[in-house]
């Protein structure tokens, strides 16, 4: 069996755990799920890129990390100081890409998944900025020259809803997806359902290492809006702006205003939505606007929204996250579970290399 030759470019959290699972987990990858992987190429922004055809040493590069040392360092590699050069030299059949990227900023990783694509390897990626941004060029990309970009671990982290969609429900027509995509929003929504006030609870996500130091991102919604405009393109096929996701955080909420909430038997959630709509504002069926039977356009928000506690997306609490599925047929799906995490993250890329190694 060849094996799969793999450039994983970005060596951090992400990064070095899909290495080390790759490495301690070999034996039984391949008699599973017949995967044989190569790494052949490993690249940071502080080492460049480094190659061996034979392939590189996992241990040696997780020790060489560990121990602060450059990854050049490692015995009989090619070097390249620019990345984008390494990557058109490389023989590689599979890009990972997890690389540090700013929320609703596509770079670097959108640079590597275009030139990947373009050389006709496949790709998997864990940065949402890249696919929020472009994720239906890159797919027609992919598409077009005849290789797999798959991006799990962009929403929920792993938790398998996108191959949800696109495998588990292939055939279906998804005409609404409403969620809750981000779980420190959520666990300070859960604590201020408790009692807490808003900066409160803040402070104690903070101290249990759930939220940033600099918390925007997820509070003021930037995260569950990248996930939307992510879910726009694999579900909907349509690509919209950032600008287009009608946006509200959820800093100004009050406690007054989640206890209210709750006497009045609901919960407030910060929801992500998109439905198909007509232009006059009436929901329309999928296949109405897949037939371009009438002009339709697809609503996105994200939103603080007081859910009645028979909606199963009320009972979502703490780091948990849920994605709700509506298809034309009126069958709803629910995938459940955590929003974030390095193992889920990796967990969702490795899920993608076996997907990529059982099609090619
Ligand atoms: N951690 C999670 O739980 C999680 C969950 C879901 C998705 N993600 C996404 O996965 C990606 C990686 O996350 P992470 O937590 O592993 O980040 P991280 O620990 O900060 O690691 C980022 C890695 O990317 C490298 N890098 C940065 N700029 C680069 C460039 N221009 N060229 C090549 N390499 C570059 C960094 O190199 P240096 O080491 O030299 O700085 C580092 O090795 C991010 O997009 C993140 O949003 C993370």
């Amino acid at each position: 069996m060849r094996p799969l030759r793999l450039a994983l470019f970005g060596f951090g959290t992400v990064g070095q755990w899909l290495a080390e699972a790759l490495h301690t987990r070999r034996a039984w990858l391949e008699q599973e799920y017949g995967l044989v992987v190569s790494l052949i190429a490993v690249a940071t922004a502080h080492h460049g890129m480094i190659s061996r055809d034979d392939g590189l040493d996992i241990p040696t590069l997780l020790d060489l990390v560990a121990t602060r040392q450059p990854l050049t360092a490692h015995p009989a590699v090619t070097h390249w100081a620019d990345v984008l050069e390494g990557l058109q030299a490389t023989s590689a059949d599979v890009l990972a890409e997890a690389t540090g990227a700013t929320l609703l900023n596509a770079e670097p990783g959108l640079s590597y998944i275009r030139t990947a694509l373009g050389k006709r390897m496949h790709v998997v990626t864990s940065s949402k900025g890249p696919m929020a941004l472009a994720g239906l060029e890159l797919l027609a990309l992919a598409r077009a020259q005849g290789v797999q970009l798959r991006m799990e671990s962009t929403v929920m982290s792993g938790t398998p809803v996108l191959s949800t969609i696109r495998e588990g429900m292939a055939g279906t027509r998804i005409c609404a997806i409403r969620g809750i995509l981000n779980g420190t929003a959520n666990s300070i929504l859960s604590a201020m359902a408790r009692g807490s006030d808003y900066a409160e609870a803040l402070a104690q996500a903070q101290v249990l290492g759930y939220a940033e130091a600099d918390p925007t991102d997820d509070v003021a919604g930037d995260d569950s809006v990248a996930k939307t405009l992510i879910l726009a393109a694999v579900a909907f096929g349509r690509a919209l702006a950032p600008s287009q996701v009608v946006r509200q955080g959820i800093t100004t909420l009050t406690r007054e205003q989640v206890q209210q909430a709750n006497a009045f038997g609901t919960r407030i959630k910060h929801v992500a939505s998109l439905r198909l709509l007509s232009l006059d504002g009436t929901e329309v069926s999928r296949e109405t606007a897949d037939n371009g039977l009438v002009p339709t356009r697809l609503e996105a928000r994200v939103e603080p929204l007081a859910l009645p506690l028979s909606d199963p997306l009320a009972r979502i609490d703490g780091l948990l996250n849920a994605v709700a599925i509506q298809t034309d047929t009126e069958a709803s799906v629910m995938v459940i579970g955590p929003g974030a995490g390095r193992f889920q993250a990796g967990q969702g890329m490795l899920a993608d290399l076996i997907a990529i190694g059982k099609a090619t």
